[in-house]
């Protein structure tokens, strides 16, 4: 299939491909997505072979405003609107109970669906012209590190969708916070682009899910289907190195041999030279860690490296999205410089 490219002031043309059941790559605020209608179970089926998708990982619903939650959500509790009204339009999503108007085909079965408004202006001029819910995933090929600009997306995507739309490079970086509110406390599935923090300044206790922050044994099952898959991982292993930043990037220093590459704040380039690097940002940059952090675990793949050495932000802020990222990129390998 040709991959029509559309610019950010085409949202009618690509209104059309959604309400005539056709795959859109989509820029949001987060990441890019491969959005289709979501109330139409066939067109969502493609999203899932498009990306090589496993059957058992439900999909995000993005409505233009939290008025529509009604539509597709039962049981809706109090919190649900104090956090809409907060962090809406926004990189945050709501796990409710969902009503039975929600294909199965978007929750992959389950009783609950993940419900977004996105803040991207050109993505909310597509939805309001659509006039559909749209059901989207990150718009990489399963398992890929997620696109944060339209060519990263064409890379893994061209020739599978109908069509994308252009809308610069995300300002986010990493995907929403996915927050779920069928449970007291509200937990923490995934970290993003909302922080624990601000959330708890909402709701008070948040739990934290244990797959945001560690493996998952072989009996355990995270409340995210999508949380349990070796993630955002790129070809060659990663090792995440946790410390102080200068430490950090001494110890790399000192364990990088030929042939491997490196993730490092912008500090410490000069130590590396001769080897692959990709720098995330300014050590207290952590904004512009998140903008860069899957640009740089995608880069390696052009790349012939046989390990990647990364440096990791403190788990605070946004900081916890940007750790809990290369974590997973490397397996949750994580060794200490001290
Ligand atoms: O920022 C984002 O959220 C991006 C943009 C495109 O909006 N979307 C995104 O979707 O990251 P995806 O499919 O790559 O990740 C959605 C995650 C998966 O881990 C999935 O398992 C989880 O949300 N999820 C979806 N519905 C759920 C539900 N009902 N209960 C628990 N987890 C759910
Ligand atoms: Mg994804």
């Amino acid at each position: 299939m040709n991959t029509q490219r559309l610019t950010a002031a085409q949202t009618e043309q690509a209104a059309e491909i959604l309400r005539r059941g056709g795959l859109l790559g989509i820029p949001t605020e987060t990441v890019y997505g491969l959005g289709a209608n979501g109330l139409n179970s066939e067109a969502v089926a493609h999203i899932f072979e498009a990306k090589g998708r496993p059957q058992d990982n439900p999909l995000i619903l993005h409505i233009p405003t939290a008025d529509w939650l009604e539509r597709y959500c039962a049981d809706i509790p109090a919190a649900a609107y104090a956090l809409a009204e907060r962090f809406w339009p926004g990189p945050m999503t709501m796990i409710l109970k969902r009503k039975p108007i929600v294909p199965d085909a978007v929750t992959a079965g389950l009783d609950t669906v993940g419900m977004r408004c996105p803040a991207h202006p050109v993505c909310r001029a597509i939805i309001a012209a659509a006039d559909l819910p749209v059901a989207a995933p990150s718009g990489n090929t399963s398992g890929r590190p997620s696109p944060t600009n339209m060519a990263d997306m064409l890379e893994d995507m061209d020739g599978k969708i109908d069509g994308i739309v252009d809308g610069g490079p995300c300002a986010v970086g990493v995907e929403s916070t996915i927050i779920d509110l069928t449970e007291q406390p509200p937990r923490l599935l995934r970290p993003g682009g909302i922080t624990l923090e601000e959330l708890e300044e909402v709701l008070g206790e948040v739990a934290v899910d244990p797959a945001v922050t560690r493996l998952m044994g072989a009996g355990e099952q995270p409340k995210a289907p999508g949380m349990k898959y070796r993630h955002y991982a790129p070809k060659a292993p990663v090792t995440v190195v946790r410390g102080a930043p200068a430490d950090a990037a001494r110890y790399i220093r000192r364990h990088l041999t030929d042939g491997e590459g490196v993730i490092c704040f912008n500090e410490f380039v000069p130590l590396f030279e001769g080897h692959p690097v990709e720098p995330i940002g300014p050590k207290d940059d952590v904004a512009e860690q998140a903008r860069r952090v899957f640009d740089a675990l995608r880069y390696f793949d052009g790349t012939d490296v046989t390990h990647i050495w990364a440096q990791c932000p403190d788990p605070a802020g946004i900081g916890l999205a940007v750790s809990n990222r290369l974590n997973k990129a490397a397996g949750f390998h994580i060794v200490d410089a001290t």
